[in-house]
């Protein structure tokens, strides 16, 4: 990377609006790489990305990201990075082609090279024969892709998406993860905030989850899951269903001592033993519900 050996920096990073305080100085270092922001509805992850790239002020602390300051290098900070909003941002009137060839005129591509980053980009996200058409008549899984496809025309070195996947039939919310995978691996970096848990947990290197303000966790996958400890007995009834799943707290005694007692009492079911989610995780961290 250019600047910083840090992709992202913040330091007591708050904002409020009116009385209601949404991010409550935040402090993190981030490395280039993959990272996901999760938080339940209203925790602040949108309002986040929103100052990360340079659509909202914050009210007090710094934040540099890519080691430009968010106010301060506003201008050339926008030229390095690319944002994927909550909600589609695509002109409607236009055709897919035509939204793709006027935002990479708009970053400085030449016209050849624009029209063929479009025609790749078209390929990939599966919408080549929809390219000449109206995005009014587009489907909202149609529409959500070609803004991704928008926001990748000019080979951005940190793209933020906003709940990239929302709305996107299984196809091609795996297609969007080989992408984000790809990018990974030619050295862009990616800041996703996402619902679902699943999609952190193939995608990131790194998970933050946000609630009340802070960030009340920070890790790997990986680290996190350690963190809430308790693996689950799960029973399985004769055709592989799950019919029971007991809670543990992960040490092998408590471990044993569950599974002596299941033995004595049904000696003939099956069982395993599986780490906890990072559905789990967050349940405990943010005590609200996944979505
Ligand atoms: N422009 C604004 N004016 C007033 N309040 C706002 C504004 N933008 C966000 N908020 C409030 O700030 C809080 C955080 O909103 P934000 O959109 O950042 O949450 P989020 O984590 O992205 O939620 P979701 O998961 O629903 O997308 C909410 O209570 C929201 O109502
Ligand atoms: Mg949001």
């Amino acid at each position: 990377m250019r600047y910083t050996e840090h992709l992202i920096e913040l330091d007591g990073l708050t904002k409020g609006f009116g009385k209601q305080e949404v991010l409550n100085g935040l402090d993190l270092r981030l490395p280039p790489g993959v990272h996901a922001l999760l938080g339940p509805n209203g925790a602040g992850k949108t309002t986040l990305v929103n100052i990360l790239s340079t659509l909202t002020s914050p009210d007090s602390g710094a934040a540099r990201v890519l080691g430009l300051d968010v106010r301060r290098d506003k201008r050339e900070l926008q030229g390095l990075i690319s944002l994927t909003g909550q909600y589609a941002a695509v002109d409607g009137q236009l055709s897919g082609i035509e939204n793709l060839l006027m935002m990479g005129r708009l970053f400085g591509l030449s016209r050849r090279a624009a029209a063929a980053r479009a025609a790749d980009l078209l390929d990939r996200f599966d919408l080549a024969k929809a390219a000449g058409r109206r995005v009014g008549t587009y489907s909202g899984g149609m529409r959500r892709k070609l803004d991704i496809a928008v926001s990748l025309i000019a080979h951005p070195e940190l793209i933020f998406l906003d709940e990239p996947t929302t709305g996107l039939d299984t196809r091609s919310r795996r297609a969007l993860w080989e992408e984000i995978t790809a990018l990974a691996a030619g050295g862009t970096s990616i800041f996703l905030t996402t619902q679902y848990l699943e999609e952190a947990d193939v995608l990131a290197e790194r998970v933050l989850v946000l609630n009340g303000g802070r960030i009340v966790a920070d890790g790997t996958p990986s680290q996190l899951k350690e963190n809430v400890g308790g693996s689950t007995i799960q029973v399985h009834d004769g055709h592989g269903r799950v019919i029971e799943e007991i809670p543990t707290r992960g040490s092998a005694a408590d471990v044993s001592r569950r599974l002596a007692a299941l033995a004595a009492a049904r000696p003939d079911v099956q069982v395993t033993v599986r780490r906890p989610t990072l559905d789990e995780v967050f349940l405990q961290l943010t005590g609200k519900k996944a979505a």
